[in-house]
């Protein structure tokens, strides 16, 4: 399956991320989603495993083909992704599971960017969304600010107003403690973080 998905998505080159970067966000959903299943909070609910564990390894695969028409920008391409890939993920993944379970699947990955209805996607939507805190999205910020030829103060300025307000926005809009917790703590280190290279750059740390 992870073979299929690096073939699907290796060539591809995108803004904030850069080569490769979609392929090891799916990847890295699925493990998030396996580290989330096992808090008592979420695996005391029901769900079915191995409809999950495909979900989030395909989830954005609608994006391909967004990629594929040039739409390199993340936020030009996120639209419709969704809902393109509950129409193509079958080709995916016809062979290996059931056609009652490639349903759950197409429903799953349709709705992971809207209201949640069964509890595999309120956890996708969790794991997806965890990517969003942490200090390793400085290096999307550099990669964007570098093709915008933005500059240095002017990425510090976007992280704590608007980067900031919707990182705050979006940890609110976790289905889980848990993943609030998670979310919480890489928030904190992305500040800290961002606060020693403003220190730096300015030479406060001297
Ligand atoms: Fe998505
Ligand atoms: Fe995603």
């Amino acid at each position: 399956m992870k073979q299929k998905l690096r073939d699907e998505f290796s060539d591809y080159y995108e803004l904030a991320g850069g080569k490769d970067y979609r392929f090891h966000h799916l990847i890295r959903t699925h493990r998030y989603v396996l580290k989330l299943v096992e808090r008592p909070e979420i695996n005391d609910l029901e769900f079915d495993l191995r409809v999950l564990e495909v979900a989030s390894l395909f989830h954005d695969i609608g994006r391909k083909e967004d990629i594929e028409e040039g739409f390199l920008d993340p936020i030009e391409a996120h639209e419709g992704h969704a809902e393109t890939g509950e129409e193509i993920v079958e080709d995916f993944v016809s062979d290996i599971l059931s056609d009652k379970d490639i349903s759950k699947v197409k429903e799953i990955i349709g709705n992971h960017h809207s209201e949640p209805e069964k509890v595999e996607t309120k956890i996708l939507q969790d794991a997806d969304t965890l990517g969003f805190f942490g200090p390793m999205n400085i290096w999307r910020m550099i990669h964007y600010a570098s093709d915008k030829e933005r500059e240095l103060e002017e990425t510090f300025e976007y992280f704590w107003t608007e980067g900031r307000r919707q990182k705050q926005e979006k940890l609110e809009s976790l289905h889980f403690e848990s993943s609030k917790r998670i979310a919480r703590r890489r928030l904190q280190k992305f500040e800290e973080t961002m606060n020693e290279i403003e220190k730096e750059h300015y030479g406060e740390d001297i």
